[in-house]
């Protein structure tokens, strides 16, 4: 049956992709205040000590400098990942810089980090304080910073007061040498300054590329594990192109959404194996359905994230998402989504 969306949807796609992001972030900021909808209970799960109500996020970049995260939690999803936020306000790189690849089902940004910076979203995080909620703060470094380490040390301290757990993007493709973070030697200097920084007031995530060489995996597992991270993320956009058909498919920037999936579920089973388990991981690129997120979740994935589907299917994918899961975990006969982690 069609939804209300794929009736709009044709209108939606005449707009400027980057001037219809906008107004539907003004059409959430618009919506009464409505409490999120109860999941099912099997669906909880508790990662880094943090309860989760259902395990399905809005992945960074929807709501970049944190106005709408209590209207996406609305929409069903268990918690709202904000950001990427950098300490000082930026612009970004020139438009155009968004474009949709509809043939594809597929999303190719190279934003690179426009943010009203660190104050502007602290001060709306702390005008929600007690309003509850799993809200994540994904932070990055300005693009002009010469210690940029220094700058997710800076973004740590101040918005671990305002976040359920804080992610650490090194992995955006559209900030010259950000990704080379990833990079053992400066992997562990940004996680010992951060974690002296946080000293364990906020769980710590860490968001990686996809485009990881299996030594890079091996690294950034015995990373989290040594440093005791919350969570790994994987993954951020790719640079790769595997065949896509749309027009915009040479555009530079990140590509997601459904040619990212295999990609992004593949670098998921490597990270399930190198870690042995011993960190939960988010588990992103392209889920459009509860098939997909049951597939992740299998891999491995105690949480998993979206935005591109968002695009294609409109907002009422969170609430059919989660009640997808909620009837594979009934089917499969479990008790908690906790017991499918890792059983494929
Ligand atoms: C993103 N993504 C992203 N990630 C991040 O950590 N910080 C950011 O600021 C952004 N910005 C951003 C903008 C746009 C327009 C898109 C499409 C994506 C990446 C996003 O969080 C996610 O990791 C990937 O998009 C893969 O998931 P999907 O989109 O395939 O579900």
């Amino acid at each position: 049956m069609p939804t209300a969306y794929d009736l709009i949807r044709p209108a939606i796609f005449c707009l400027d992709p980057e001037r219809a992001h906008r107004l539907s972030v003004a059409a959430l900021k618009a919506m009464p205040r409505r409490a999120a909808p109860k999941a099912d209970a099997a669906l909880a799960i508790t990662v880094a000590g943090v309860d989760f109500p259902n395990p399905l996020g809005i992945a960074a970049g929807f709501d970049k400098d944190a106005e709408v995260p209590d209207a996406l939690l609305a929409l069903g999803f268990g918690f709202a990942e904000v950001g990427t936020i950098t300490p000082l306000p930026q612009p970004g790189n020139p438009r155009p810089r968004l474009f949709r690849l509809a043939e594809d089902r597929a999303v190719i940004n190279r934003f690179g980090f426009n943010s009203q910076g660190g104050e502007a979203a602290a001060r709306r995080l702390a005008a929600r304080a007690g309003r509850g909620g799993i809200v994540g703060v994904n932070i990055g470094a300005n693009k002009e910073a010469v210690d940029r380490i220094a700058d997710y040390v800076t973004m740590a301290r101040l918005m671990a007061p305002h976040a359920s757990y804080l992610t650490l993007n090194i992995s955006s493709p559209n900030t010259p040498g950000l990704r080379a973070l990833q990079d053992v030697g400066a992997l562990h200097e940004l996680l010992d300054r951060v974690g002296a920084a946080v000293a364990g007031a906020v769980p710590v995530f860490l968001k990686v590329a996809p485009d990881l060489q299996p030594e890079d995996v091996d690294a950034i597992a015995r990373a989290a594990i040594d440093r005791r991270l919350g969570a790994l993320m994987v993954s951020n956009t790719t640079i790769g192109r595997p065949p896509l058909r749309s027009a915009h498919a040479a555009e530079t920037g990140g590509l997601s959404g459904e040619p990212l999936r295999a990609l992004a579920l593949t670098r998921l089973r490597d990270f399930r194996k190198a870690t042995g388990g011993e960190i939960p991981l988010v588990g992103i690129g392209g889920i459009a359905s509860a098939d997909h997120a049951w597939d992740s979740i299998r891999a491995g994935a105690s949480l998993v994230q979206l935005y591109s589907a968002m695009v294609y299917e409109g907002p009422g994918i969170a609430r059919r998402i989660v009640r997808g899961l909620e009837e594979k975990v009934r089917a499969a006969g479990l008790g908690s989504i906790a017991e499918a982690v890792g059983s494929e």
